[in-house]
């Protein structure tokens, strides 16, 4: 199976590391407009081929997207972060430029490609995609939830005392800082609610973690994180190579679930071969709903800048 990431940076790179010594696909190319950029990290990568037991291929290319032909999916971080003194507006009108031109490329070269989009803002990138490419919905999913449910999962193991593969829970809503929902309601440590088991405000601090856990890590490290988003990236493409059909939060476009329409928003789906296969739909508490409206109309409002953009 072939996969592309476009964008041979800190996410791209990292993705793709993890899928070829985790062994997610047999063939990964790693595809950057900079010179010479996406071959160099395609080359480091394969020198751990004998440490890491791998025998799949990295290859990179600067920008020739005939060497990304046939790919099964197509990861799509190229994109540029938010710089001091830049709008949001700025940043959107950049980031659709270069997320809609990539989407056409691969399309070209890709016709069935399913394709997962990382560059920010997410949920309107996601939007955007689907918008101009006119493909079928199912093969677009944009990557957020998953990322942030499992930063949600780390801090509740932190908070239980437990490791965090025995706890679980979701994040829904949009990727953003004021937009994304940690479901504490529904957070399990191995079956048990973690309600049960920790009082209200810590499991308050939690979720406040949780929804400014990208932002802690930028300040941290002055640029946006990419450990746990690479490794969340290629969890879904493991799930849509394998066809595994697992359960975890993806932004896609609504129509009608939790009573939303016309966007691309982050709620629990199934993965599959065919793309994001199901939305479970199960029913929020008016609380919820309320959180998930509030999310949905601040994506809205972002969405409403890509019509601004001049061609
Ligand atoms: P980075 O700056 O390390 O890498 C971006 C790469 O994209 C650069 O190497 C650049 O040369 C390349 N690029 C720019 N325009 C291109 C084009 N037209 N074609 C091909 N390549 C192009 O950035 P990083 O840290 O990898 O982040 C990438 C994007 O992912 C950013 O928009 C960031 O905000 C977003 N992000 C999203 C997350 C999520 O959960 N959705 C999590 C972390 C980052
Ligand atoms: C993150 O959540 C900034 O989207 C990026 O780490």
């Amino acid at each position: 199976m072939k996969v592309t990431v476009v964008g041979a940076g800190n996410v791209g790179a990292t993705c793709a590391d993890v899928m070829a010594y985790r062994k997610v696909a047999s063939q990964i190319v790693l595809l950057d407009i900079k010179e010479g950029f996406a071959e160099g990290k395609a080359l480091d990568m394969m020198q751990t081929a004998t440490l890491n037991g791998f025998d799949g291929r990295v290859t990179g290319s600067t920008n020739d997207y005939t060497k990304t032909a046939n790919s099964d999916v197509v990861v799509i971080t190229s994109g540029i972060p938010r710089k001091p003194g830049m709008t949001r507006e700025e940043l959107i009108g950049i980031n659709a430029g270069i997320v809609e031109g990539v989407t056409e490329n691969i399309l070209k070269h890709s016709p069935k490609a399913i394709i997962i989009i990382v560059s920010n803002p997410m949920d309107t990138m996601t939007y955007l995609a689907l918008q101009k490419s006119g493909i079928d919905k199912k093969r677009i999913i944009g990557m957020g939830g998953t990322l942030d449910s499992a930063r949600f999962k780390y801090y509740l193991s932190q908070a239980l005392n437990v490791p965090a593969n025995d706890v679980q829970g979701y994040v829904i809503g949009g990727h953003g800082d004021t937009t994304m929902i940690p479901l504490t309601r529904l957070a399990t440590y191995n079956g048990v609610p973690v309600s049960d088991m920790i009082d209200a405000d810590k499991l308050a601090k939690v979720a406040a973690d949780t929804m400014v856990g990208g932002a802690t890590l930028t300040a941290m490290l002055g640029t946006s994180a990419w450990y746990a988003p690479g490794a969340a990236v290629a969890a879904l493409v493991d799930s849509i190579l394998n066809d595994h059909k697992r359960l975890y939060t993806c932004c896609v476009a609504l129509d009608g679930e939790y009573g939303q329409k016309d966007i691309c928003l982050g709620v629990p789906v199934i993965i599959g071969k065919n793309g994001w296969e199901a939305i479970v739909d199960f029913k929020l508490t008016a609380d919820e709903q309320t959180a998930f409206n509030k999310s949905a109309d601040a994506v809205r409002a972002m969405n409403a800048v890509l019509s601004t953009i001049k061609a």
